[in-house]
């Protein structure tokens, strides 16, 4: 099955079942755009044989990003490294889409003092983030125009297709939850009503994309916080996004408070989904039975037999994966051709329940700067070293010591 071609409804195939999931490059310099050090990196991974490859996530305002070294597409100037990104990047038959995203809230205070956001509800995680300011009508429109700008931009810029960030806790995924969204006007309050923004974006993007260009969005099954995003009001928006017609949805869960998409041995996942490999399945299943457009899974998967037992159950048409093109960015094709059972499993855990999951995501952050680089993967450095990249990283980029591109 994972060798299986897969047709999207727009027309487009992708060429086996197999995607490399969106990681985020903090790569770019000043001028938030793909350098050197991206066409390395997609060049390995456009030998992967993964029939779909996501970019990390691309801001549609470079005011608000979601971590320094982003790439932000904006205007027609970018258009000339964007396509020398995407001819490079791809191998003849695969897909690269461009995630596009923006950070709402989640946007650290070095990057900006005064985040957007659908209401003023701080994100309170080691002091990392600033309060922010509750949008405008007039910013949410702009919003709106921003999205479908970036989507326009990276389609002439040679992508494939497009998948819109509404997990993860980032704009779309505030908007979605009544925690971060108690907006009183048409933005807030119902669910029809928190599901505006993303589902005016979709629409607007299949206008100016077409009807054959490949348009994907990435969901939370749920946020996992009380009173938050729910299992239920993951459902009811994935009928919403069925109805509008989507190619790809990708189901992951959690936010920057409950980082589940990276530390799945979070309390609030309960033992019974943790148990199973890919820790989304069980909500898979759900999702399956409230709409038939296809599905991506991501998160945890790292077995062969797995991978092909969940595609033949038909939970999933798609199995994403992304820690293991870091770890072991050699070995995707391996694993589709079946000479590779499992990929290896790296937990980062300094024992400070706190500083898991920037431990985690610290981790794969370096790996990946190192890969990028050509420099040797360092596996072994401590926990609690990895746990201190990223508010470093953050740090040193906002100083202005840019990582030097070697063109
Ligand atoms: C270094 C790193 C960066 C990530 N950046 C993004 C991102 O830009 N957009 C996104 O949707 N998910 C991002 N993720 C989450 C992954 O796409 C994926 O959902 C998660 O790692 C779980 O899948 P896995 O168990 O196969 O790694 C990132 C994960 C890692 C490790």
């Amino acid at each position: 099955m994972l060798n299986d071609p897969f047709l999207l409804p727009c027309g487009a195939s992708l060429q086996n079942r197999l995607a490399k999931a969106a990681m985020t490059e903090r790569l770019s310099g000043r001028d938030y755009l793909p350098n050197a050090f991206h066409l390395q990196l997609y060049r390995i991974w456009a030998k992967s044989g993964a029939g779909l490859l996501l970019s990390g996530n691309i801001m549609v305002d470079k005011r608000y990003l979601e971590s320094a070294g982003n790439i932000a597409v904006e205007a027609e100037e970018a258009l000339p490294a964007l396509r020398k990104w995407t001819a490079a990047g791809r191998a003849p038959g695969q897909h690269l889409w461009a995630q596009l995203s923006h950070p709402g809230r989640q946007c650290t205070i070095l990057v900006s003092g005064r985040p957007l956001a659908p209401s003023a509800v701080r994100l309170r995680k080691l002091g990392l983030f600033a309060r922010p300011r509750a949008m405008t009508e007039v910013e949410i429109e702009d919003v709106i125009r921003r999205f479908v700008r970036t989507a326009t931009l990276c389609k002439a810029g040679g992508f494939t297709g497009v998948q819109i960030h509404a997990a993860h806790g980032y704009l779309l995924s505030q908007f979605l939850s009544p925690l971060t969204n108690r907006r009183t006007d048409q933005w807030g309050g119902s669910l029809a009503n928190r599901a505006r923004l993303l589902m005016a974006i979709v629409q607007q993007t299949r206008e100016a994309l077409g009807p054959d260009f490949p348009i994907g969005v990435k969901l939370n099954s749920a946020d996992f916080q009380g009173g938050g995003f729910s299992e239920e009001d993951s459902l009811d928006v994935i009928r919403m996004l069925g109805a509008a017609g989507i190619d790809l949805l990708e189901i992951s869960g959690g936010t920057y408070e409950r980082m589940v998409f990276l530390v799945e041995d979070e309390p609030e996942v309960k033992a019974s989904t943790r148990r199973r490999e890919a820790y989304f399945l069980d909500f898979a299943h759900k999702a399956r039975e409230v709409s038939n457009m296809p599905l991506m899974v991501t998160g945890g998967f790292r077995t062969r037999a797995f991978a092909e037992e969940a595609l033949r159950s038909g939970m999933l048409d798609v199995v994403g994966m992304a820690r293991p093109f870091l770890t072991e960015p050699g070995q995707a094709l391996a694993f589709l051709q079946g000479s590779l059972e499992k990929f290896s499993d790296f937990k980062i855990r300094t024992g400070w329940k706190k500083l898991e999951d920037m431990a985690e995501g610290g981790f794969y952050a370096r790996l990946l700067i190192q890969l990028a680089r050509g420099e040797a993967p360092d596996r072994d450095s401590p926990a609690l070293l990895s746990a201190l990249f990223l508010p470093w990283h953050e740090l040193r980029k906002a100083l202005g010591k840019r990582v030097s591109v070697r063109q």
